[in-house]
């Protein structure tokens, strides 16, 4: 994909369904009693390896233009698959399997591409074995391919080192079907999308403060889930929108749950032009309308409980600084290095190669704006977040920036280059 200097980008567009939302409602479907149906689910790499997982465990799901629909067999009703369950690039889909896959009475063995399989799977490995599972590296080197023995599962504290997501699902996920309750407490509070699905599902589940605790339930019961669009995705034309000259963006429809919307917070503290409207809720998923400005920034400082409320923005967060006046520092992100890519080095590297005032740090990184950024040629490393934040880059640079391996962007977002093309018209 070649890239050049964009005059200006204009217009509304409705963003792809939430990528974790969407993972979890074909996982929660398939173990409830009933019928789920899931509208602008995300149509993308990652969540097609889900259905795909769920498919050869038995269960019938329906992809259609409009819903996908889940025939979901209860907490006990997936079957052992015939062959190794195919993770592809999907970190989520590996995880919180992991915890679902630890109650069954069945062995597995999962499995993923390179980048996945070179993922760090001990964060999980180590609470779900404390908890009863049998969960072993296959090469014994803490990544996947992952082998899974279906085990009776114990109530369980984590008190976890990590504040994340996917390590507080697997393991409240495993205490679904645990012999009493099972809680995590976390350093700061990562996304609650399993916390919140899971009470629509019918299950007894209670946050306080920075932990969660899940009581197994007799049964799920099958949800109508209308998945909100992704502020992951929405965050490229959010920052497209702010650093490109004479633009204005209207984003239709986007996620603002709390543990989500450090974007919005970074981006108001740095002095943008961003609005929110149409305020909704859907099954608990707060959703607004985002309109953001072309605007005159300055730097600030990213880092402590934050961090985790806009992990996978960071990258484009980056980006942002550039255009800022002054510094901008992230810290305590020490998290992205074990991403798709290790996102601290990926960017910065080719941030200084562009033309930028960049420097990696221990855990983060240090950008000082305003210096003019040119076009070069990148090896994404396949990670979808690096292609499609490099090619808002290179839409404001000068010469042109060429992403080699720009297909990777469908793994979260399969119609990002249209929508850029639209939206510059
Ligand atoms: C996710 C959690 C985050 C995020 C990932 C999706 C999830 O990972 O980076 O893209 O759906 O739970 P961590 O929880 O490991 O930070």
């Amino acid at each position: 994909m070649k890239l050049t200097r964009t005059k200006g980008l204009h217009g509304t567009i409705s963003i792809p369904g939430d990528k974790s939302i969407s993972h979890r409602s074909i996982m929660f479907g398939s173990i409830a009693e009933g019928t789920t149906t899931i509208r602008n689910f995300l149509m993308g790499a990652d969540c097609l390896a889900t259905i795909d997982c769920f498919r050869s465990m038995g269960i019938a799901i329906d992809v259609s233009d409009e819903v996908v629909t889940v025939h979901g067999k209860g907490l006990h009703g997936l079957t052992k698959p015939d062959k190794t369950l195919d993770v592809g690039n999907s970190g989520t889909t590996t995880r919180l399997i992991s915890g679902i896959l630890s109650g069954q009475d069945f062995d597995v063995t999962l499995s993923g591409d390179e980048s996945l399989n070179s993922r760090p799977m001990k964060r999980i490995m180590t609470p779900l074995n404390a908890m009863g599972a049998n969960i072993t590296s296959v090469h014994n080197n803490g990544c996947a391919p992952l082998s899974i023995k279906g085990s009776k599962i114990k109530a369980f504290h984590y008190d976890s080192p990590v504040a994340s997501a996917q390590v507080k699902s697997a393991v409240l996920l495993a205490g679904l079907y645990g012999d009493g309750p099972t809680s995590v407490t976390e350093p700061a509070v990562s996304r609650n999308h399993t916390e919140l699905m899971l009470q629509s599902f019918g299950v007894d589940v209670r946050c306080e403060g920075k932990t969660a605790t899940v009581y197994p339930p007799e049964t799920m019961t099958g949800q109508d889930i209308v998945v909100p669009g992704d502020i992951s995705s929405a965050a490229y034309f959010i920052v497209a929108g702010l650093i490109t000259p004479d633009s204005q963006i209207t984003m239709k429809h986007v996620g603002i749950n709390q543990t989500r919307d450090g974007i919005i917070k970074v981006c108001q503290a740095m002095g943008a032009d961003i609005t929110l409207s149409n305020v909704q809720d859907d099954n608990g998923e707060p959703t607004a309308d985002i309109t953001v400005k072309s605007s005159k920034l300055h730097g600030t400082v990213i880092g402590g409980d934050l961090i985790p409320t806009l992990i996978d923005e960071l990258p484009i967060i980056a980006v942002l600084a550039c255009f800022a006046e002054g510094e901008t520092v992230i810290k305590n992100a020490e998290e992205l290095k074990v991403k798709e890519s290790n996102r601290i080095d990926l960017m910065v590297n080719n941030l200084v190669r562009m033309g930028a005032d960049a420097i990696a740090t221990e855990d983060g990184m240090i950008i000082h704006g305003g210096k003019p950024l040119h076009g070069i040629s990148i090896n994404c490393k396949y990670d979808h977040r690096i292609a499609m934040t490099f090619s808002i880059a290179g839409i404001n640079a000068d010469g042109e920036t060429v992403i080699e391996d720009a297909q990777c962007v469908d793994v979260s977002y399969p119609t990002f280059y249209d929508t850029l093309k639209q939206l510059a018209q």
